[in-house]
Parts: C-alpha cells; sequence; structure tokens
C-alpha cells in the first residue's frame, strides 16, 4: 500500500503504553482502519486518512518535519524532543508522571537533597529545565533505557524517569520525591497542515469527532423521578448544561427529569438530589456529544 497524497495522514505509537488506546481513540471518533495487523502503514475505510506506526520517540519531529500531519505522542515525548509540533488537544489516556526517584535506604529525601547529586534519566532536556527553573544544581546524566538500574550500579545517586503503575519503581525499591511533569496523550499538528487549508479543513473535522467522544467520556445522563415541587430545587442542583428535560408522570404530582451532568459533578449531584425528594435515580453512559 502506498501514501495517498491527498489523505491527512497520523502517526501513531507502534508499541507501547500509548499504541492500544490511540488505535481505540480514532474508533470511538467513527474512524475505521483497514487491517492494521502489524503493518507500519493503515489506511481509513471511511475517512481520508493514513495511520503510520512509528516509534514514540521519533512521532515528534516526524510531524515536525510534515512527514505526517498528525501524531499522537505522550507530552512527555513532545516536550523532551523539542520539536516544533502545535499541541491540539489533551486526549485522556496515557496519563503518567515524570518523577525524581531515590533509592529507599537513600539518605535523600527530599528534591533540595538533590543538590550536587547525580540524577540519571532519557529525558535530559525536560530534567535540565525543571532543575534550573528551581535553582537546584544536580547533575543530569542522560541514559537511554533502564534507568531504574542506575542508583545500584553507582552511576547515579536519584533517578527521573515515567511513572505510571508505580511498579517500576517499587520493584527496585525507589521511593518518588517531586513530579517533574504530568503527561498524558495528546494529539499534536505539523504548523505548516494547519496553514493549508483543505489539511486544516480535514483536521478540524477529526478534532470535531474526537471531542465529541471526549465530552462524552466525562458525561453522564441522568434519568430521575421527582416530585412536581422539587423542580425548582433539582434545577438550582444540576450543573450548567442547557435546562433539564421535563416530563410529566402518570402519576399524579410526579415529574421526570432528564439531564446530562459532567462527570466531576457526579456524586456530588447524587447526593444532593436524593434530598429533594428525586428517586429512581438513573444514570446511563453517554455515547458522543455534539455541542455547537
Ligand atoms: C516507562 C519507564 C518505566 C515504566 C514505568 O517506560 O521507563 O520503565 O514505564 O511504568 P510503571 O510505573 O507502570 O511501572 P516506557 O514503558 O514508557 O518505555 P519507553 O520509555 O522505552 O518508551
Ligand atoms: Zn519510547
Amino acid at each position: 500500500m502506498e501514501l495517498d497524497c491527498d489523505n491527512l495522514k497520523i502517526s501513531l505509537q507502534k508499541k507501547g503504553r500509548l499504541a492500544e488506546s490511540s488505535l481505540q481513540i480514532l474508533k470511538s471518533a467513527g474512524v475505521e482502519l483497514e487491517s492494521a495487523g502489524g503493518r507500519l502503514l493503515a489506511r481509513a475505510r471511511n475517512f481520508p486518512l493514513d495511520v503510520l506506526f512509528l516509534r514514540d520517540d521519533d512521532i515528534p519531529e516526524y510531524v515536525q518535519d510534515g512527514v505526517t500531519d498528525l501524531g499522537i505522542v505522550g507530552l512527555n515525548v513532545l516536550k523532551e524532543k523539542r520539536a516544533q509540533a502545535a499541541l491540539l488537544d489533551y486526549l485522556g489516556f496515557g496519563e503518567c508522571e515524570l518523577c525524581i526517584a531515590v533509592p529507599r535506604r537513600s539518605p535523600l529525601s527530599s528534591f533540595r537533597d538533590l543538590a550536587g547529586k547525580r540524577i540519571a534519566t532519557s529525558y535530559p532536556n525536560i530534567l535540565t529545565q525543571y532543575l534550573k527553573e528551581k535553582s537546584v544544581d544536580a547533575k543530569v546524566i542522560g541514559i537511554s533505557g533502564s534507568v531504574e538500574i542506575a542508583p545500584l550500579l553507582d552511576v547515579a545517586d536519584a533517578i527521573c524517569d515515567l511513572v505510571s503503575s508505580g511498579s517500576t519503581l517499587r520493584v527496585h525499591e525507589l521511593l518518588p520525591i517531586e513530579v517533574v511533569l504530568k503527561s498524558e496523550a495528546v494529539l499534536v499538528a505539523n504548523p505548516s497542515s494547519l496553514e493549508n487549508s483543505d489539511r486544516s479543513a480535514l483536521i478540524d473535522r477529526l478534532r470535531a469527532r474526537l471531542r465529541s467522544h471526549l465530552q462524552a467520556r466525562k458525561t453522564k445522563y441522568v434519568m430521575m423521578n421527582a416530585p412536581e415541587e422539587a423542580l425548582e430545587e433539582i434545577q438550582k442542583i444540576l450543573p450548567g448544561m442547557k435546562s433539564p428535560t421535563v416530563v410529566p408522570l402518570a402519576e399524579r404530582g410526579m415529574i421526570a427529569v432528564h439531564t446530562a451532568v459532567p462527570e466531576e459533578f457526579f456524586w456530588d449531584v447524587i447526593e444532593k438530589l436524593q434530598v429533594t425528594g428525586a428517586t429512581d435515580i438513573l444514570v446511563v453512559p453517554v455515547e458522543k456529544m455534539v455541542l455547537s
């Protein structure tokens, strides 16, 4: 298969923490790929899009150089590579933290203790800048992998590495003492692609679809029954979406109220609703949200 010049191109991580979810989020945006099984290139069946599967460390530069218009990559990799790629959207998966950690039995216990010490990392750019901003004069030792064994080999006194589940740190008896960067998957774009009207129109279409999925993921649809006189109170509790749908029930004086609730307020809202006399509260996930 060859690349189609008119198609939008996106690079995704081939293997690793973001690979599966990156494919999944395209799927949630209604983009279906012709079989991707093990290949480096796949075409979307129902959207003018070609997908390239690459090593995550290469994605920022490929996007900068216009090899692909878009990329999905960890914010950590984007920042470390310092590529000229525009950050478009946070995608809400692949959350992890770039942390400084020290051996459990080390005399070092806080970030300030690191002055004059050696920190091993595969994120030398991010770490160097962070140390400079915080005025901590430590020595950054750049290594490309297996950072967690550097203290054991006495190559370093501390490490700075990604922490997701925390199990790598636990296994190597390392304790996190400082969060340098909170990271998650982001959508990035080649700046010239954003300037090109055909390309940017396609990018906008794809982003609108991604947004409707992301928004929906953060929203629950709540249905409840309540006495009519509780309506005013209920409306005060429901956070500022649009006004709820209110339907009279067969039972006199009773109504059904339907509305969307952002996940962050969810339990708060439900608990307050119960106090108003709302009953039979039903909560369903939202599949897509297209807001104008
Ligand atoms: C990171 C990091 C650790 C591990 C931490 O590597 O270097 O090895 O993940 O995850 P945990 O807290 O869940 O144990 P990653 O898998 O991103 O590989 P890469 O840096 O080679 O891309
Ligand atoms: Zn990697």
